[in-house]
């Protein structure tokens, strides 16, 4: 049976909304039948009706939620793509509403309401799923699958990076995309680690299987006149051991997405990037270096579960985000059923990785300011 799905954000000329519809659309799971896709209301209804919402085309989120909540049909997910000081108050009303939701990065601004949404979503039995996207590409489940397993021994090092340079420009200060990423009453503590250096830390649990304990940072705003940090050098330490490094940076010039992970074990390396995400790089310790291709034979079933095009042809991002709706899919459907979800895809990414994300963010910005101390990165409720 076919799901209802609903949008929150993500209007025309949006950067994430269009990855969203792609990605909830691909497999016929859901329909896209609601939304309140735009602060100005008329602009929001209005494009939400050029794409096929009629009358569930709403004004704003609560207009959404009062109009849902009354029908038989109501959506069965909800996708919050709004700019990140909302995220809190919508998925909050959500949840208590009886919905499903799906919360963009960073899914709060404070580690108190991460604990917050953690505890709604354990008391209304509700999911509650962050979009740590990236984590749906399949040669990253496949990685993961491979060091669970053992591939690489016991996991020494990882090590994270998200550096893009598309903040590199001082005349860009007054660019409305820009200025309130580095504005604390808009973005709060952090900017650049918490747009994306957040991503690169979440990747290196997810691929280890280890959760981040404590960290040092040092953090710098290489441009003149910012207050929060558009450069980040994050060492940490995880549960199982593992050493982690991570940089983040807006202002690394010639880099685009720059999202990559390597982790070295005992007994091998891999090595996995954004930008080239239908090859993972495999180096078995004194052998040759293997180029493992997304969609070839012998990959784990997680892998094999979220590849759909025949090896050879390139996958992106919009797939990536896919993987995260099927699984959620599949999360719905096992619940109604009342039976187990099939355990290669229950690898969304969990409110509690949103938490964890938001007392990292706290930690690094303490860190940064207490000139590198080691800092407890673990939330409150999780120690
Ligand atoms: P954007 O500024 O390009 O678009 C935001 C959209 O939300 C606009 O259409 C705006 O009109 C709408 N909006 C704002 N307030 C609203 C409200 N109260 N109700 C309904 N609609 C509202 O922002 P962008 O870059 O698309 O980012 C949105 C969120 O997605 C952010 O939290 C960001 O961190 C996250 N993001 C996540 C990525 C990922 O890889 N997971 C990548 C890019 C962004």
């Amino acid at each position: 049976m076919r799901l209802n799905w609903g949008m929150i954000g993500g209007g025309e000329g949006s950067q994430i909304g269009p990855a969203h519809r792609l990605g909830a659309g691909l497999d016929g799971a859901f329909d896209f039948v609601a939304g309140a896709l735009d602060h100005r209301a008329e602009a929001g209804r209005d494009y939400g009706r050029r794409l096929g919402l009629g009358d569930r085309a709403y004004g704003d989120w609560r207009e959404m939620l009062e109009g849902e909540a009354a029908r038989d049909d109501r959506i069965d997910l909800v996708t919050v793509a709004t700019p990140n000081a909302t995220h809190y108050e919508i998925t909050r009303a959500f949840l208590e509403g009886g919905f499903h939701v799906l919360c963009e990065k960073p899914m709060t601004m404070t580690v108190e309401e991460g604990e917050a949404i953690v505890g709604l979503a354990r008391e209304t039995g509700r999911i509650c799923a962050v979009n740590y996207g990236y984590t749906g590409y399949s040669l990253v489940r496949h990685m993961r699958a491979m060091i669970a397993r053992g591939d690489l021994g016991r996991t020494r090092v990882v090590v994270a990076e998200f550096a893009h340079g598309h903040h590199a420009d001082a005349a860009d200060a007054e660019n409305p995309r820009v200025r309130w990423r580095y504005d604390p009453a808009q973005a709060g503590v952090s900017a650049q680690f918490a747009d994306c250096g957040i991503h690169a830390m979440h990747m290196a649990s997810f691929v280890t299987g280890q959760e981040v304990e404590r960290l040092s940072a040092d953090i710098v705003s290489a441009l003149p006149g910012r207050v929060l940090e558009d450069d980040a050098m994050v060492n940490f330490r995880m549960s199982d051991g593992a050493v982690g490094r991570l940089w983040t940076s807006s202002v690394a010039i010639g880099r685009q997405h720059g999202l990559t992970i390597q982790v070295f074990g005992e007994t091998g390396g891999l090595r996995w990037a954004q930008e080239q995400p239908n090859q993972l790089y495999y180096m078995p310790l004194g052998q040759r270096l293997q180029v493992i291709e997304r969609g070839e034979c012998g990959l784990s079933p997680e892998a094999d579960r979220s590849s759909r095009v025949t090896v050879g042809h390139a996958e992106g991002m919009p797939l990536a985000f896919a993987n995260i709706y099927s699984d959620l899919a599949e999360a719905i459907r096992a619940r109604r059923d009342g039976r187990a979800m099939d355990p290669a895809a229950d690898l969304y990414p969990r409110a509690e990785d949103g938490l964890r994300s938001m007392a990292a963010v706290h930690a690094v910005a303490a860190s940064g300011k207490a000139d590198g101390a080691w800092i407890d990165a673990r939330p409150p409720m999780f120690r």
